[in-house]
């Protein structure tokens, strides 16, 4: 898992640049048939990586952007009305069963599909009329690292064939800002120490960001065994955050921007009630770091002209958690690449 977090500059430049040259095709066709709705399928890490897909489809193409519960077809027998909607799977394996289903399903009514998808001989791709293909390399660890981050620079290839005013010279940034981002490495291997004996804890993140709660969630529960409730900054103050007493360990995403003000309200409340609370943020974010007990402070993207807002933020800000999840693992003696009773392609119906 380590060297696969490692290895995510690689993985992110060679995606990127494969994604650049197949995308265009993409580009046309929505040219001539725009989607009125788009619908997103996956599970595991994949689902959190659509839940990012669905913020930023939303934010930068107005388009509609629905989840699929793949239940309602595979178990229900219920197939929704799919002709004229736009279908994405993803998967690092393109194994997923129930996530195929739904493929086949929409693209036997006629829906555009999209397969997202680290396996070129995948039985994803074999269904979809638009294979994406990351290219993150094989992936052995169970606890997928690049292939998420991969995957969410597939979903900016998406925005931008969808005329989403995606900055391709933001994307070319990524990286090398993740190269920094892993400098922090010793640091955080350090910090770790002090999370030893967590049993329990939350992740919050809010918009575009919301999906690296889910994941760094995801991440300490099945390598470091932690239950971790993951919430929205909005969700978390509907009532959950009624758990949170003295010392309780809470994950927050704060990237400067529209989110930062509901990060902000939520962080004064975790002060008040004495939290635990370790912020991964970055520098052009000044009021983060008064607010919380401990920061991760990741570097700025390199280069001039960084976007004013959290757009481009998602996949430099899930590597530092990659690395803590990795670190705590090793710690606590478990090993992230075979967490207990796990394996690498999971089949659900
Ligand atoms: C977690 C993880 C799993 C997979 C899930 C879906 O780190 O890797 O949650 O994401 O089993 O698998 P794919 O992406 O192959 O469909």
């Amino acid at each position: 898992m380590l060297e696969e977090t490692r290895d995510q500059p690689k993985a992110l430049s060679q995606t990127l640049s494969g994604g650049i040259a197949s995308v265009e095709e993409l580009r046309e066709h929505f040219r001539k048939r725009r989607p009125r709705l788009i619908v997103l399928v996956a599970r595991g890490t994949s689902d959190n990586a659509a839940q990012f897909g669905r913020y930023l489809i939303e934010i930068t193409t107005r388009i509609p952007v629905s989840l699929a519960a793949p239940s309602i077809l595979t178990l229900y027998g219920c197939p929704v009305d799919l002709h004229d909607v736009v279908v994405i799977g993803i998967s690092q394996s393109g194994e997923s069963t129930d996530t195929n289903a739904v493929l086949e399903d929409a693209r036997k009514q006629g829906a555009t599909t999209i397969g997202i998808t680290n396996n070129v001989a995948s039985t994803m791709t074999g269904i979809v009329e638009f294979p994406l293909l990351i290219e993150a390399g094989t992936e052995i660890s169970v606890a997928a690292t690049k292939t998420y981050t991969s995957q969410l620079l597939a979903l900016y290839l998406i925005a931008y064939a969808l005329n989403g005013g995606i900055e391709l010279e933001q994307l070319r940034k990524i990286p090398e800002w993740v190269s920094g981002v892993l400098e922090l490495e010793e640091d955080i291997e350090a910090l770790v120490e002090r999370y030893f004996f967590m049993t329990r804890t939350v992740t919050v993140g809010r918009g575009l960001n919301y999906a690296n709660a889910l994941e760094f969630g995801l991440k300490l529960m099945e390598t470091c065994y932690v239950v971790a409730e993951r919430f929205s900054a909005a969700d978390l103050m509907h009532g959950p955050i009624a758990l949170v007493e003295r010392a309780f360990p809470v994950f927050v995403f704060a990237p400067a921007g529209v989110t930062w003000p509901s990060m902000a309200t939520v962080l004064d409340r975790l002060r008040e009630l004495k939290a635990e609370t370790l912020v991964i943020t970055d520098p052009r974010n000044t009021g983060a770091r008064d607010k919380a007990a401990r920061v991760i402070e990741i570097p700025e993207a390199p280069g001039p002209g960084a976007s004013p807002q959290d757009l481009y933020t998602p996949i430099p800000y899930i590597v530092p958690a990659q690395l803590f999840a990795a670190h705590l693992a090793a710690l606590k003696g478990l090993n992230p690449d075979l967490p207990r009773t796990l394996h690498k392609i999971t089949r659900t119906m």
